[in-house]
C-alpha cells in the first residue's frame, strides 16, 4: 500500500487433509481472509507453493485455474452474494451456466440443492425476499450446487443474529458430516469450538493449530 509493505501473511505452512472441518480464527487484519482468497485460488501468494488436489495452483493455465474455481471450490460470503434481480433456483443454478450443463438439468440440481438447505419452498423468491438466514441458505447451496472438493466460508455467520447463526453452523456440520471437506472464517468462540480443527491467525503468523486429524497425509502439521 503506497510505500509501505504489508504482509498479509508470513511464513505459513498448513495442509487441510480430505473431509476436515477447520476453522480459522484470529483478530480483524490477522489475514484470515487473505488465506481463504489463497486456498481459494482468488489471489496468488508472491512467495510460495499452494497445491490442491495434488497440483501445484502457479502451474495451472488460467483455463485450468477457472476449471478449479468453477468446480473445486465452493465460496460463501458474510454478506451472502447473491444476484438480486434472480431468483433462489436461479441463483444456485448459477455456477453450472459455465459449464454448459443444460437448462433443464441446472434447475433440476439447483432444486436439490435447495431441497438440501431446507429452502424449496422459497425456490421462486428473490434475496430482497428471504431472511439473512434464507440468504446464506441460498447461498451455501449454491456453494454446493456442483459439489466442490472443498466449501470455503468467510464469517459465514457474521451478518447473522446468534439463533440464526447457529441453524447455519449446523447446515454447515451437516454438510461436513455428509463426507465435504470444509473452511470456514469465525471470530466466535462458540462457533469454533465446534469445528475439528481451529488455526489461529496472528499478524499473518499461524501461531496455533490445534485439532488437526493424526492421519498421514490429512493435515498433521
Ligand atoms: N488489497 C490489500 N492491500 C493492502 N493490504 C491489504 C489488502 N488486503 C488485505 N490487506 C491487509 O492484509 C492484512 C490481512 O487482511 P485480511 O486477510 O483481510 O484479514 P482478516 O480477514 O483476518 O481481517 C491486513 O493488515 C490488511 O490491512
Ligand atoms: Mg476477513
Amino acid at each position: 500500500m503506497g510505500d509501505q509493505t504489508v504482509h498479509a501473511l508470513q511464513g505459513v505452512d498448513l495442509e487441510i487433509g480430505s473431509n476436515e472441518l477447520v476453522a480459522f480464527i484470529g483478530a480483524s487484519g490477522s489475514g484470515k481472509s487473505t488465506m481463504m482468497s489463497i486456498i481459494g485460488c482468488l489471489d496468488r501468494p508472491s512467495n510460495g507453493e499452494v497445491w490442491l488436489n495434488g497440483s501445484e495452483v502457479a502451474r495451472m493455465s488460467d483455463d485450468e485455474l477457472a476449471r478449479v474455481r468453477n468446480r473445486d471450490i465452493g465460496f460463501v460470503f458474510q454478506s451472502f452474494h447473491l444476484l438480486p434481480r434472480m431468483t433462489a433456483l436461479d441463483n444456485v443454478a448459477q455456477p453450472l451456466v459455465y459449464r454448459g450443463i443444460a437448462p433443464g438439468a441446472r434447475r433440476a440440481m439447483a432444486l436439490r440443492a435447495l431441497e438440501r438447505v431446507g429452502l424449496e419452498a422459497r425456490m421462486h423468491h428473490r434475496p430482497n425476499e428471504l431472511s439473512g438466514g434464507q440468504r446464506q441458505r441460498v447461498a451455501i447451496a449454491r456453494a454446493l450446487v456442483g459439489a466442490p472438493a472443498l466449501l470455503l466460508a468467510d464469517e459465514p455467520t457474521g451478518n447473522l443474529d446468534s439463533a440464526t447463526a447457529r441453524d447455519i453452523l449446523a447446515l454447515i456440520r451437516e454438510v461436513h458430516a455428509a463426507g465435504q471437506t470444509v473452511v470456514l472464517v469465525t471470530h466466535e468462540p462458540e462457533i469454533a469450538a465446534q469445528c475439528q480443527r481451529v488455526v489461529r491467525l496472528q499478524d499473518g503468523r499461524i501461531v496455533s493449530d490445534t485439532g488437526a486429524k493424526a492421519a498421514a497425509g490429512a493435515g498433521a502439521r
